[in-house]
């Protein structure tokens, strides 16, 4: 943890890649659907009671913000307008974009699955299993990316090669999953970005209910419960110095780390 701290400031400057670079400009070709289904739920947690209404939809790529809650569970994805001849692979990654994408955590490989046939994803090979949004308590949502490749033959990768796509991921136990470099893994493998959908997910009662569940973040009631009426307020960055804000942003990498860890434990379990 304390040696990342010292490595991201340097990082600042590099870059290996930017969700611009992973998407080709105008119309694609295919047209690429993530549909999720949330049950109805109510999580007690700060003291209160979040409802999460049952909900069907279909992932808007134009900004609106969903819930950790409400896509919790894998989405069920389609893929129209494609030739049933080709293959296809799934990517879902946490970037906010070019300001976080070179950092030694951003941007976290969320889902891998390749060797789509018949246009139908749910032929594929789950690589990395979908592992859903989970922004921490105080931070801004954040931006994933689920992107569709065409491949250009069948890919024998396999979960043990993801590492070599994360070479300078600095978080011992997230080898393969943080600062996954996208264009070296497009670019290896022959693949063309052919659909694209954004998601924009911020913090809500089932994430901080997660925080204050799972020991293994190290969080507090006080801590997940941040923000809200009866606890803490949220720090505020200071107006106009550097050196302030890059510890924010450092802390800002830091509690998004754990968000994909626990993302990551969910998964496991
Ligand atoms: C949350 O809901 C439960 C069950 O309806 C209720 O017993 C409890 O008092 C509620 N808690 C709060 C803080 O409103
Ligand atoms: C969501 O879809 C499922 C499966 O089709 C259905 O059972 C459920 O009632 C739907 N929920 C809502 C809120 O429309
Ligand atoms: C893709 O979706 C758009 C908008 O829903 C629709 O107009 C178009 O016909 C679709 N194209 C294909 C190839 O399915
Ligand atoms: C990818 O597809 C090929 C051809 O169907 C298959 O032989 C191979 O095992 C698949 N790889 C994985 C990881 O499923
Ligand atoms: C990232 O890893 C690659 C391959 O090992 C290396 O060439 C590059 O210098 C690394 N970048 C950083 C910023 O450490
Ligand atoms: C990618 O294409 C190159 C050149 O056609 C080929 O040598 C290589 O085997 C391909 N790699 C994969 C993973 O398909």
């Amino acid at each position: 943890m304390l040696s990342t701290l010292f490595i991201i400031p340097t990082l600042l400057v590099l870059s290996s890649g930017t969700p611009d670079s992973w998407v080709p400009p105008g119309d694609l070709p295919v047209n690429f659907t993530v549909t999720f289904s949330a049950p109805e739920t109510v999580y007690n947690v700060c003291n209160r009671n979040f409802t999460q209404s049952a909900r069907n939809f279909s992932v808007d790529t134009t900004g609106v913000v969903v819930t950790p809650g409400e896509t919790a569970n894998a989405p069920t994805m389609t893929i129209a307008g494609a030739s049933s001849d080709d293959m296809f692979s799934i990517l879902m990654i946490d970037s906010d974009g070019k300001g976080d994408v070179g950092l030694p955590i951003f941007p976290i490989l969320h889902m891998l699955i390749t060797n789509i046939t018949n246009a139908d994803p749910s032929t594929g090979a789950v690589i990395d299993p979908y592992g859903g949004p989970m922004p921490p308590p105080c931070i801004a949502a954040r931006t994933y990316h689920y992107l569709l490749f065409k491949q250009t033959s069948a890919l024998s990768l396999t979960v043990a090669d993801l590492p070599t796509y994360t070479p300078n991921c600095s978080f011992s136990g997230l080898e393969g999953q943080c600062n996954f470099e996208v264009a070296n893994f497009m670019s290896t493998n022959n693949l063309t970005t052919v659909g694209y959908v954004t998601m924009v997910a911020g913090v809500d009662g089932y994430s901080r209910w997660s925080y204050v569940n799972n020991p293994a973040l190290g969080r507090n009631e006080a801590s997940a419960c941040q923000g809200l009426d009866g606890y803490d307020p949220c720090p505020t960055a200071p107006p106009s110095s550097s050196g302030k804000n890059v510890m924010v942003s450092m802390s800002a990498v830091m509690a998004s780390a754990l968000c994909l860890i626990l993302s990551f434990t969910f998964v496991l379990n």
